[in-house]
């Protein structure tokens, strides 16, 4: 199943982040299109102004609904859109994404469309007439959305089936049901010393080639 994914927001050039790595070789791989939209390009305003001041007062400024709502109507995902569809507005108060989340969208959805909020925050309407979800990614204030846009992004596409070189890496890793896997790790050298003249050292059993002993090791250390 491919997987279209649209980003509204303010500043498209963060995201190159999807030029690099696991999200390019999706792309490459052609499992996930991504496009990235400049909600001033939508603005009627004779400036590209995008933000006025709060009704009822309040300190800074407030993403407007015109540029969203035309981006979503050129979008084709209002008036109509699919089941498969979902659109998601970043916002720090928002229900938390963890894995369960980022499973579910890579299996059932087909298309999601992330809204990046900015200054104190997006007119609320947005929310009550589009928005399918708001979407919080952890319990502090950014400047703004993208940077949640891009853990929404990375944390499901890498779960996409034929994404990840070996499907089964994504069982085999924190949040996932098989948290047998998620003890500590260690490649070689198996003894490093500082400039310091601190040694450290990998754990002996993991070196001594016992696979009855180095198993218990594993389950004893499963970091939960
Ligand atoms: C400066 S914040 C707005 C904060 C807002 N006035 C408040 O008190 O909740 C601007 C935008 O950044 C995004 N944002 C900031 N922190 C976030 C978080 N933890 N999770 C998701 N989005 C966040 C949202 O889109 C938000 O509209």
């Amino acid at each position: 199943m491919k997987m279209r994914i649209d980003i509204v927001t303010l500043f498209p050039e963060v995201f190159r982040y999807f030029d690099i790595s696991i999200i390019k070789k999706a792309k490459l791989k052609n499992i996930v299109n991504i496009n990235i939209h400049n909600i001033r390009d939508f603005s009627e305003d004779k400036h590209r102004k995008v933000d006025d001041r709060p009704y009822g007062g309040g300190p800074g400024m407030v993403l407007q609904l015109q540029p969203i709502y035309k981006c979503l109507k050129f979008l084709a995902v209002y008036p109509n859109k699919s089941s498969k569809t979902k659109i998601i507005l970043t916002k720090p108060g928002g229900v938390l994404w963890n894995q369960n989340f980022a499973k579910d969208f890579a299996c059932n959805v087909e298309r999601l469309v992330l809204i990046c909020g900015h200054y104190q925050g997006v007119d609320n309407r947005v929310s009550e007439y589009f928005v399918d979800l708001e979407v919080s990614i952890g319990e502090y204030v950014l400047t703004g959305g993208e940077i949640p846009a891009m853990v929404i992004v990375d944390s499901i596409v890498r779960l996409i089936p034929g994404v990840l070189g070996n499907h089964l890496s994504t069982n085999k890793e924190t949040y996932t049901d098989d948290i047998k896997y998620n003890y500590p790790l260690y490649t070689r050298p198996s003894v490093f010393t500082t400039e310091e003249g601190y040694t450290l050292s990998v754990p002996k059993i993991l070196t001594e080639g016992n696979h009855k002993e180095i198993e218990k090791w594993k389950q004893q250390n499963i970091n939960l």
